[in-house]
């Protein structure tokens, strides 16, 4: 991805140098090839008119790397194609997330509380959600947001925003203006940078010598054992294990020092990060290395299986659809989320098997899912349409959308679930 400090215009799709194949990992160097395949897909979060955007592919296909441990996509689209004004994915759509972000904030202020003018930064703040905790306490703060459309309504609710990818000019620059950073925080997006050893570069580059650097995202593990495949999409560059972690920010001197589970995203690990030497190394660090050694991550069998598992769950839930769609059962989905994007286009699932989609997300309302061509509807629409059956896209917002829907289940509602396998419930 390109670094500057301009932000973001959406890249004509069809444009040569949309899409960029590796051969080699992207950290190490080692040559890595796709354990499988999940064919042509669209851009994942996309809710845009814009029929060339919409008609832009590239070949879904994740390869482990076996030296380093890192869990990449051999191609993805150019960030300017995917972070632009045109991005639909607003963190502040979902309650837990704000409360999950409100957690972590507090956390991170209290750490603070001895620091005089402690200053935090945030790599991909999106709509603000996890800065606004910050910004009301009146801590110095700056998010760095490369998506004209999130970084617009963080600025409105007082979160100060760099429109700009991050990298380490970036980090300079920031540096320079603003002084180093006594933590820095990014969720969910540090793994979807493809140039990643300049974003480790950028954050040494930026911290304070005795600064933190913590990050969340979604578990190799957790991918893995539950057979989460539509954790694989185009932002999704890398799905990150502790090990890989561990060895790509080394080779910028940070020590993983802390990681923690979070439930969030259907299995979440925290990670915390110190220039190294300068924070004792929680026991942590070594039973989640643990963990992973015994879980098999490291073993190429491991993503035989997984991949055997996704076409099964393929099937079935192919098969699934089309016994009710032959039985006259409308089926309505829930969330047009990015995961989603990957499930329908990998299992073939088009307007024909589910009616429409409903999201509460604005700007996704009246758009077409990518390449499938599913309508997608307020909320609202759910309850009007009286369908006895669902197919829950958004699946790591269960509990948060059943205790929504609670209505549905009561007139008996039945929910589609596919992860870990395919199951009415
Ligand atoms: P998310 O789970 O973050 O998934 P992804 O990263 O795969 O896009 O997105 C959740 C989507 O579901 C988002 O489009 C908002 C929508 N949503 C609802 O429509 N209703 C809800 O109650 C919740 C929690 C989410
Ligand atoms: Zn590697």
């Amino acid at each position: 991805m390109k670094q500057d400090l301009t932000s973001a215009e959406p890249r004509d799709p069809r444009a040569a140098n949309n899409v960029s194949a590796v051969k080699k990992c992207r950290v190490c160097g080692h040559s890595i090839q796709a354990f499988m395949s999940f064919g042509k897909q669209p851009i994942a979060n996309l809710a845009s008119p814009d029929v060339a955007r919409e008609q832009f592919t590239y070949e879904l296909k994740p390869a482990l790397c076996e030296a380093c441990g890192l869990l990449q996509l051999i191609e993805v689209p150019s960030g300017e194609i995917l972070f632009n004004e045109t991005y639909p994915f607003f963190t502040g759509t979902s309650e837990l997330m704000i409360r999950h972000f409100g957690g972590w904030a507090e956390q991170i202020l209290a750490r603070l509380k001895s620091v005089h003018d402690p200053f935090i930064v945030e790599v991909g703040s999106n709509d603000g959600t996890f800065l606004a905790n910050v910004a009301r306490h009146g801590v110095r703060h700056l998010g760095v947001e490369p998506a004209k459309s999130v970084a617009t309504v963080a600025r409105a609710r007082g979160v100060n925003t760099q429109e700009s990818f991050f990298g380490s000019e970036t980090a300079r620059h920031i540096r320079a203006a603003h002084g180093p950073a006594d933590v820095i925080v990014a969720a969910n997006v540090i793994a979807h940078i493809s140039s990643i050893m300049d974003v480790a570069a950028g954050v040494a580059e930026l911290l304070k010598d005795d600064g933190i650097f913590t990050f969340e995202a979604v578990s190799l593990a957790d991918v893995i054992r539950n057979t989460e495949f539509d954790q694989f999409y185009d932002e999704h560059v890398f799905t990150f294990s502790v090990r890989a972690v561990k060895n790509l920010f080394a080779q910028v001197d940070l020590e993983l020092v802390d990681v923690g589970r979070q439930s969030t995203h259907g299995g979440s690990l925290r990670y915390v990060l110190a220039k190294k030497g300068r924070l004792p190394v929680t026991p942590a660090v070594a039973a989640a290395l643990d963990d992973e050694r015994r879980s098999g991550l490291e073993d190429t069998r491991t993503y035989e299986a997984f991949a055997q598992r996704c076409s099964a769950i393929r099937d079935n839930l192919k098969s699934v659809l089309q016994q009710l769609h032959a039985r006259g059962e409308p089926v309505i989905g829930y969330g047009a989320t990015a995961k989603s994007t990957t499930v329908l286009n990998y299992c073939g699932i088009d307007s024909r098997l589910v009616e429409f989609i409903v999201d509460n997300t604005p700007v996704k309302q009246g758009r077409l899912t990518p390449r499938t061509r599913i309508p997608i509807r307020p909320p609202s629409a759910f309850a009007e349409r009286n369908q006895n059956y669902t197919l829950l896209l958004a699946w790591n917002h269960r509990s948060e959308i059943e205790a929504k829907e609670a209505a549905y289940r009561t007139r008996g509602g039945k929910w589609i679930v596919y992860i870990p396998t395919v199951e009415i419930v």
